[in-house]
């Protein structure tokens, strides 16, 4: 059974795969043309935090591809209260077609994928957010016309947006660059793993806590929240040290001149992005959130789908 929890298990002409039959869903869905994909199949969502894209994208997308989606707040079904995950994998493998959860730890999701006679699509962990990422290379490559030798600049918390970016970017071969407050780096293990998977597509990671030299001739600059959920309590001692670390057009000015600004949202303007970068002409963060849908429907379509 295929299961997205981590783009590490996905090659790169897979990764290829999912983007261009996304750019296919997006082409039929602009167009009003039928695609009833998954017609008759029930996705269950699980969330035991909060979403916006994550959730209505989903929810949308299994509806246009004629199937049904189902909201399971993990506070309302039994997992809430004690039942084992591996109970629950089995148990919602008997009445759903594919389960999407957004949790906190990792491992519980590779535990429902380890029970799970269905597909199990990670909709955010502590650790990862390979779907948010599949976006992002969507996005880049429609708004460039390519991935391969193009230098994307993460600057902010090394969370799991930035995880995901170093496993999703080094396996497409593009250059990354991170800079985080020392302290807030990404982790050892993931950037380890990117930096193998560079030697086989040519992709260089490079780690360090000055901005400037992370946004440096950057043709895709990204950041995100300083404090991710259930960080809000360190919020105030993060902003400390986050403060050079905002992208306004100081920095930004460091990156190529037709560089483009991505941020996964929700954003928090002032803090880590200022509004004339955020609403500025090289913004694609709303394209970027629109592809939230047409990936989502993909990964649902070859997850899901009979063939
Ligand atoms: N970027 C993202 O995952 O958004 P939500 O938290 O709203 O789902």
């Amino acid at each position: 059974q295929k299961h997205l929890i981590t783009l590490q298990d996905y090659s790169q002409d897979e990764i290829y795969q999912v983007l261009s039959t996304a750019f296919d869903l997006k082409k039929k869905l602009k167009a009003n043309i039928p695609h009833p994909y998954l017609k008759g199949k029930t996705l269950g969502m699980i969330f035991t935090k909060s979403s916006t894209r994550t959730r209505v994208s989903f929810e949308v997308g299994i509806y246009q591809l004629g199937g049904y989606g189902l909201f399971l707040n993990a506070s309302d079904i039994q997992l809430g209260r004690g039942e084992t995950i591996s109970d629950t994998a089995r148990v919602l493998s008997r009445y759903l077609d594919g389960i999407m959860i957004r949790t906190y730890k990792q491992q519980d999701v590779e535990e429902l994928a380890k029970y799970s006679s269905i597909p199990v699509i990670n909709g955010l962990t502590d650790l990862l957010h390979p779907c948010q990422i599949l976006a992002d290379l969507m996005t880049i490559y429609e708004k460039k016309g390519t991935l391969s030798g193009l230098k994307l600049a993460f600057i902010g918390d090394g969370n799991n947006v930035a995880h995901s970016l170093l496993i999703g970017c080094t396996k497409v071969g593009m250059d990354i660059s991170i800079a985080s407050p020392k302290g807030y780096e990404p982790k050892e293990e993931i950037v380890k793993m990117a930096k193998e998977n560079g030697k086989a597509t040519g992709a260089s990671v490079s780690i360090t806590n000055d901005p400037v030299e992370a946004i440096q001739d950057a043709d895709v600059v990204y950041t995100d929240v300083w404090a991710s959920m259930g960080q809000e309590h360190e919020f105030e001692s993060r902003a400390k040290v986050f403060g050079p670390y905002q992208v306004n057009k100081e920095l930004f000015s460091h990156a190529k001149g037709d560089a483009i600004f991505l941020h996964c949202l929700p954003a928090h303007r002032g803090e880590e992005v200022t509004d004339d970068i955020i609403d500025g002409p090289q913004s694609v963060v709303f394209d970027e959130a629109e592809n939230r849908l047409h990936v989502h429907k993909a990964i649902m379509v070859l997850l899901m789908g009979d063939k």
